[in-house]
């Protein structure tokens, strides 16, 4: 990833996160409500109650966020993850659809300005690499 890319992806975690207390749903609601419209199958292999969820989500987000300038710190944090979700259930088609799913609720809290191409293409880069950890990690467990 370029430092420009990692700018573009800090600005656009950190302006979703410092809009939350402005907002009536939490950044975390929106995600699952959209993730399970989309990918219902996903919502049987949740198992804790959706509000302990919703503050996972957001201090996964924040470990990202801080990630962006230690990606070597972050490694060992998602290699760790990676075999969790393999217990979980995660399965490779579901990353693509949490993928999607996350930048959604981003571009969400973005609106009414849409996300530039430019950003697009940093957070896909940026979600490419947490994804080929966490299923390298799982395909290793
Ligand atoms: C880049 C992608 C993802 C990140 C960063 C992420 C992050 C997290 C975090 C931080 C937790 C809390 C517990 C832990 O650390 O293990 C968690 C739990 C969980 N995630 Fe993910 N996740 C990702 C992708 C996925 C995908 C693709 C699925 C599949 C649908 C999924 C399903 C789950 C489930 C089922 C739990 C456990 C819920 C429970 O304990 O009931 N996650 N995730």
């Amino acid at each position: 990833m370029t430092e420009s890319q990692k700018r573009q992806v800090r600005e656009l975690l950190e302006g979703a996160l410092a809009r939350e207390a402005a907002e009536e749903q939490t950044l975390a609601a929106l995600f699952y409500s959209q993730l399970f419209k989309v990918a219902p199958k996903t919502r049987a292999l949740f198992h804790n109650r959706l509000c302990v969820q919703e503050v996972k989500f957001t201090q996964m987000l924040e470990a990202l966020r801080e990630g962006l300038d230690r990606l070597d710190n972050l490694v060992p944090i998602l290699w760790q993850s990676g075999r969790n979700h393999k217990l979980y259930g995660a399965q490779s088609a579901h990353y693509v659809v949490v993928g999607d799913v996350l930048l959604w609720a981003l571009e969400q809290r973005q609106a009414p300005v849409p996300l530039t191409e430019e950003t697009r293409e940093a957070w896909q880069a940026f979600y490419s690499l947490v994804c080929l950890i966490m299923q390298e990690a799982s395909q290793a467990a």
